[in-house]
């Protein structure tokens, strides 16, 4: 209780702030594309009984997404090459698949990072950032 000297009305209104969950603004066709590159490199690198996983959770305001084979994996001296256009081990490959998808998430703000073990397999990291929402409403 609040003593005052004269009578006075007061109006107290209270703001609540809500938080939105986050969200990633990212377009559905440019994502799609990212798992299918991701995917398809996977299915490449693969032998008989190959497992492709993929993981995603929030970590503070990120988005990760991980894709993580037990396929042929990637020679050290390739490995920071092979976000390179034109960049290929196969020989079908045009060698542009991973470069799209480094440009797709570097434009949503984003990161990638390869880590991968000769015979052992090969995972991308992705960090995407989440949009968060805060917005105000009257309690009435
Ligand atoms: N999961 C993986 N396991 C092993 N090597 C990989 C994997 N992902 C990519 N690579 C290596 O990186 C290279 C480049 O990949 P990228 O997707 O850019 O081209 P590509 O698959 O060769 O051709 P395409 O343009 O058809 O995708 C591959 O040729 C391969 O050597
Ligand atoms: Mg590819």
């Amino acid at each position: 209780m609040v003593r005052v000297k004269e009578w006075k009305t007061m109006l107290i209104k209270v703001h609540k702030m809500e938080y939105k969950p986050g969200k990633v603004v990212l377009d559905k066709s440019q994502l799609k594309q990212v798992f299918i590159n991701l995917i398809e490199n996977s299915l490449d690198a693969i032998e008989e009984k190959g497992i492709i996983s993929i993981h995603a959770y929030q970590e503070n305001e990120k988005l990760n997404i991980i894709f993580k084979d037990n396929g042929k994996g990637i020679e050290p001296d390739k490995l920071k090459k092979v976000f390179d256009p034109y960049f290929t081990t196969n020989k079908k490959g045009s060698g542009i698949g991973l470069s799209i998808v480094h440009k797709i998430i570097t434009e949503h703000n984003g990161n990638i990072f390869v880590h991968s073990k000769l015979n052992e397999g090969t995972s991308f990291y992705i960090k995407l950032p989440l949009e968060y929402k805060w917005e105000y409403y009257d309690s009435t």
